[in-house]
């Protein structure tokens, strides 16, 4: 990481995030282990030359004694981390309670938990006072470490109070706030009951941007009708005429450590090993194609965290429809199904646990026979090369999400695609749809006779048409990268250069 964010920059930058982009494992009182995650946000900052960056955020650990604090501080700072210590009361309150339970599924259209929702109305009040004090704690964090000139980075759905909280103590800081998520119709952030303070608290800050225009625009005129503010086409300005720039900056992944990643013998080794293995048996080199032709299983993919706004029961729904009705692919094709787990103590989470396992037990139960199942379901994330080799031998990814912010899945499968032009079913309402939607099948996620309908004709796409719409999507992620995506960003906030527009189709 530290490598990451070096260069010979001129100007420093700080990264406020809930999480730094490390995993922290206390190996004694005072000695910590870390484990670098090579995130997109991490690779997308390798490429803001101008820049020294340092992180600042929350380790994912409990570290309630001051020995065990300063310990982890001094391991992190060799990483050009900061930690923001937060205990297990504001934990439970502030990630489990406000974002995870309240906004996240707000943000994504899901409204909040179904069985809950009067527990929930009554322990409101309490979630958003530790939201609003957490997102203090990480300004304290940002006002130690700010020098003079510094630009600060905020990011995401958790930190919404912290441009406010940041400008109230200074306000010559140059602060830029980013969400990850969609931003909702103004129609669904009113529900909120913090919804004026939310809006006020991120419009603090100088530049606000999101992953499409239609988050940009939903979050304009949440401004204009609940705030009564005037939106302009640059922005949303406040009563005294004070301009907050409001912008789309779709992200992008670093195509070219995929690409890489494709060369390198391990995963070589592993693209060999998996098609074996998908073609149903084990062969020496010279029979290899023959065996291929003969019992080759398409392979079809998914990678999602397990979280219920990645629709993947209804990917599984749509998958068991389409075998039902085509008893010729029953033996010819397997889903792989990487379901990594997240927010395991959010009750929610644990039930769709569950609910994922039934069903594809069941459809297993149903298709499957001695030597086979249908689908390969697994609860566990896979590392970077193993994940590369996935892509690189799967025919059609299916990125179904019910909602997403971007979705960069799909943007990674393209990449790893160049050999085999694999098809992309994509959900229309994740945000990559607006950028990859020329390539791919786009599908509504909540029919799951038209995602049926899509993995069919996939499945029987002619080569010409592959390798077109396979084209198109893999020019957009090579070109349009992270690095691309933070430089657009954070380019203008010192007010050096003039806002460039990102590319959006408005
Ligand atoms: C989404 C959010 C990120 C978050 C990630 C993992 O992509 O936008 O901010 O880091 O999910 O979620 P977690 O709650 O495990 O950090």
């Amino acid at each position: 990481l530290a490598d990451a964010v070096a260069g010979s920059p001129t100007q420093r930058l700080l990264v406020v995030a809930n999480r730094l982009p490390v995993s922290a494992v206390r190996r004694g009182e005072d000695s910590w282990s870390l484990e670098i995650s090579a995130g997109g946000l991490v690779s997308a900052l390798l490429g803001v030359k101008e820049f020294e960056a340092r992180w600042i955020g929350w380790a994912g650990v409990n570290v309630p004694d001051e020995v065990g604090q300063n310990a982890l501080t001094k391991a992190l700072a060799e990483k050009r981390c900061i930690p923001v210590f937060l205990d297990e009361e504001i934990v439970h309150q502030y990630y489990n309670g406000y974002c995870n339970n309240i906004l996240w599924p707000l943000f994504h259209y899901l409204g909040l938990p179904q069985e809950d929702r009067l527990a929930t109305t009554r322990s409101f009040q309490s979630q958003f006072a530790a939201y609003k004090k957490a997102n203090q704690m990480f300004a304290d964090v940002v006002n130690q470490h700010y020098e003079e000139g510094d630009v600060v980075w905020c990011h995401d759905y958790h930190l919404m109070f912290l441009p406010e909280c940041l400008k109230k103590h200074n306000s010559n800081m140059k602060v830029g706030w980013f969400l990850h998520t969609p931003f909702p119709s103004s129609e669904i952030h009113r529900t909120l009951p913090s919804r004026s303070e939310l809006l006020r608290a991120v419009l603090a800050a100088d530049l606000v941007g999101f992953h499409t225009y239609d988050y940009a625009r939903h979050f304009v005129s949440a401004c204009t009708r609940i705030l009564g503010l005037e939106g302009t086409p640059e922005g949303v300005e406040d009563d005294q005429g004070r301009l907050t720039r409001v912008a789309a900056f779709p992200i992008g992944i670093d195509s070219d450590r995929f690409i890489r990643a494709l060369e390198v013998p391990q995963v070589q080794e592993h693209i060999k090993e998996l098609m074996e293995r998908f073609a149903g048996r084990k062969c020496s080199s010279v029979w290899y194609l023959v065996h291929m032709c003969l019992s080759w299983d398409l392979v079809m993919l998914g990678v999602d965290r397990l979280d219920m706004i990645k629709g993947i029961p209804q990917k599984i729904l749509a998958f068991e429809k389409f075998l039902e009705e085509n008893p010729y692919w029953r033996d010819r094709v397997v889903l792989l199904q990487i379901a990594v787990p997240t927010r395991t103590d959010v009750p929610e989470y644990q039930k769709l646990t569950s609910q994922v396992h039934e069903i594809v037990g069941r459809i297993n139960g149903r298709f499957g026979t001695l030597s086979r199942v249908p689908i390969h379901h697994l609860d566990r994330s896979l590392d970077f090369h193993a994940l590369c080799a996935l892509y690189a031998v799967t025919d059609v990814a299916l990125v179904t999400s019910l909602r997403d912010g971007m979705n960069l899945v799909s943007y990674e499968f393209v990449a790893c695609q160049d050999e085999k032009k694999g098809v992309l079913i994509l959900s229309e309402f994740a945000g990559a749809a607006q950028s990859l939607g020329a390539g791919a099948l786009l599908v509504n996620p909540w029919n799951i006779t038209e995602v049926a309908a899509a993995i069919g004709k996939a499945l029987n796409m002619s080569d010409e048409e592959r390798e077109k719409r396979h084209q198109i999507n893999f020019l957009h992620v090579t070109e349009h990268t992270a690095q691309e995506w933070a430089e657009f960003f954070v380019r203008p906030l010192p007010g050096q250069i003039a806002l460039e527009s990102a590319h959006v189709n408005e």
